[in-house]
């Protein structure tokens, strides 16, 4: 079987992906990505199938990809509509535009030294020059490592620490809400202790003034004026790296999860055709911020590589007023709009009138990623915001995936909040039962029995992490394990229903308990501290933490402030306890492991059946924990 076609069937294209893997990737590749040098094997996979090798033996530019190739037929088409925090903030650029700010920044990038597999820390506001920022990493082969602009200067600076950047691109400040974030201040902080930077470029989003460190910050605006608009791309390996982007784990650091150039672009150029069916003329938004995963993959690489026109917002969506969103998509006449289940719950609880004046009328498809969506958010998306014609997609994939794994398909799809979830080609999804072995329960725990060309190739500077987190043992098979749980349901198609781990997804973001515990007990009043994640009407997932203070200290005001303030700034505002639970312990075993089965149970208002309490050293801890009343939120 052999074709090219984007309109066939879904299951025909699914079954010769499944049956005959080299074909149908090596048509796929042709199809979707320009290359430079031709492959000698379309994959590779080592013994216990942890690593698998794409495309091995050819080579091609990401950012050419995504530019070079438009500009005959595309160069003046709108590549990207860019809405800042400040509604009467809005800019376009053609493809060509783009093309020559990047090829420009890619030779600033030169002059300072980048080349091919440098580090390039990118902490920015969400807005063109980010995006500029990671083409021309791309350009040269040099290797981005985009960090959310709200992490706190210790999160940067441990990011910055474990990739060895040369250079970070920022921003004087950003916006968000109608307030100006900080962004050089922030990242000033965590350059004192970050000895691998040799250069600053600084992007001038606002008015303000920057406090420049003479002979290592430069602004872009300067820098740019006099550089070159020509820039050839460099000819990179299918699977030297493209990016770094870190994700929370449920134990230890973030774990930096290491992308290949060719694989990693053909799943989400695939992928946004495919699901989407991204039709020429069409604007499409994804509301995530270029930092995450979503934004590397549906903001720019997957959308740019085929040619789309994109909205890339800085802002909020509360901000000035909930309507904010369908003032948007009315302006920029968007056709789908892909967003998390977290913004549209905070939406449904501002009330419909918000909707009011707008008509969303160019509406056609409507996408949801990061956390399950629940039925009621379904409905309203569907009937409110869509005004009952358009499908919802609901897509499952992670940042170690690299693109959409999971998703209805457009061609199967029926009107129902989970219903008829397909794997994307190449994806052969399974269940295991707690001991990784495949299970005919219809739980379990989800596994991937195959290498697909978006995976992650590592993480990077801990091969071992990888191999330890990721991966059954090879007796059986070597199957991917991405940490969730999953359910089959009537119709046997699968159904994600959250993590299988300690992680918390709060707001569509993942946030180890570890962390958060980590910089509660750096506090001098804290002598243990246990983090759960409980359920939250808004975020989905709250943060509840249990902490013991030393004797001396009080739970009072001034305490809860600290206590906050410092889970802000080791990690970020995002991370930050939703309920803080006083307790003059924790409930351990004998052998000192933390019962975190009961905490979850306590953070659940399941008071009734915290099971099994035997093994502990002092039972009546959970006694008073369910009596207790909690001292902040809840
Ligand atoms: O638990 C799953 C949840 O988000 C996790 C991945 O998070 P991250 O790497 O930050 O990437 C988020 C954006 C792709 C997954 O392990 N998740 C993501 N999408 C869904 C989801 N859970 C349920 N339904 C989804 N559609």
């Amino acid at each position: 079987m052999k074709s090219s076609s984007i309109n066939e069937k879904y299951h025909s294209l699914y079954r010769w992906s499944i049956q005959d893997p080299i074909n149908f990737w090596s048509e796929q590749a042709g199809h979707f990505i320009k290359w430079m040098r031709p492959w000698t094997d379309v994959l590779k996979k080592d013994d216990n199938k942890t690593h698998a090798k794409w495309f091995v033996g050819a080579k091609l530019n990401v950012s050419s990809n995504c530019l070079d190739r438009h500009l005959i037929k595309k160069g003046d088409k709108t590549a990207i509509i860019w809405e800042g925090d400040d509604p009467n903030d809005r800019k376009q650029m053609t493809y060509n535009e783009l093309y020559i700010e990047v090829c420009k920044f890619s030779n600033v990038l030169k002059s300072l030294n980048v080349n091919k597999g440098d580090r390039v820390c990118i902490y920015m506001p969400n807005i063109i020059e980010t995006a500029v920022a990671m083409l021309a990493c791309a350009r040269l082969g040099a290797i981005h490592s985009v960090i959310f602009g709200g992490f706190s200067s210790n999160a940067l600076k441990d990011r910055i620490n474990d990739t060895q950047c040369k250079v970070v691109v920022s921003a004087n400040e950003g916006k968000r809400g109608g307030k100006n974030i900080p962004i050089k201040g922030i990242m000033d902080d965590a350059l004192q202790e970050c000895p691998s930077i040799e250069k600053v470029v600084v992007v001038k989003h606002t008015e303000s003034d920057a406090n420049m460190h003479t002979g290592r910050d430069i602004w872009y605006h300067e820098v740019m004026k006099p550089a070159s608009d020509m820039c050839a791309p460099e000819a990179v390996d299918s699977n030297d790296p493209l990016f770094i982007l870190y994700t929370s784990g449920s134990t230890g650091k973030p774990k930096g999860i290491l992308h290949s150039s060719a694989g990693y672009l053909l799943h989400c150029s695939l992928t946004f055709k495919h699901v989407f069916d991204y039709k020429e003329d069409e604007v499409f938004w994804c509301t995530a911020d270029l930092a995450w995963i979503t934004g590397h993959s549906y903001v720019l690489y997957g959308p740019l590589s085929m040619g789309a026109t994109i909205v890339l917002y800085e802002g909020v969506p509360t901000y000035p007023t909930a309507s904010r969103y369908w003032e948007v998509i009315d302006r920029y006449k968007v056709n789908t709009l892909y967003t998390a289940p977290t913004i549209l719950r905070t939406l449904v609880g501002m009330g419909d009138s918000y909707l009011n004046d707008s008509t969303r009328e160019s509406l056609r498809l409507l996408g949801s990623v990061g956390e399950p969506i629940d039925a009621e958010t379904w409905d309203w998306y569907f009937s409110k915001v869509g005004n009952q014609k358009c499908p919802i997609l609901d897509t499952w994939w992670q940042t170690e995936t690299g693109g959409i794994m999971l998703s209805q398909m457009l061609q199967t799809i029926t009107k129902k909040c989970g219903d008829n979830v397909k794997p994307m080609f190449g994806i052969v999804p399974d269940l295991v039962d707690d001991s990784e072995v495949l299970t005919n329960e219809d739980t379990g725990n989800l596994v991937i029995k195959e290498p697909w060309p978006g995976q992650m190739l590592t993480i990077y500077n801990d091969e071992k992490r990888f191999q330890d987190t990721y991966f059954t043992n090879s007796k059986n098979g070597g199957f991917y394990i991405p940490g969730d749980r999953a359910s089959y349901n009537e119709k046997r198609t699968l159904r994600i229903t959250g993590r299988a781990d300690d992680t918390l997804n709060v707001a569509g973001h993942l946030i180890g308990a570890t962390e958060v515990e980590a910089a509660l007990i750096k506090h001098e009043a804290v002598a243990e501290a246990a983090v759960v994640g409980y359920p939250h009407p808004v975020k989905g997932q709250g943060i509840y933490a249990y902490v013991a203070l030393i004797n001396k200290y009080q739970p009072d005001e001034k305490m809860i402030n600290e206590l906050l303030n410092l889970v802000k700034t080791e990690i970020s505002g995002i991370a930050k306890p939703d309920v803080l639970h006083w307790t003059p312990e924790l409930p351990k075993t004998r052998s000192g492991k933390v019962m975190r089965r009961i905490l979850r149970k306590i953070s659940n208002n399941e008071f009734d059946d915290v099971g099994d309490t035997s093994t502990l050293v002092n039972p009546s801890i959970v006694e008073l924990l369910v009596n207790s009343r909690t001292q902040y939120g809840g």
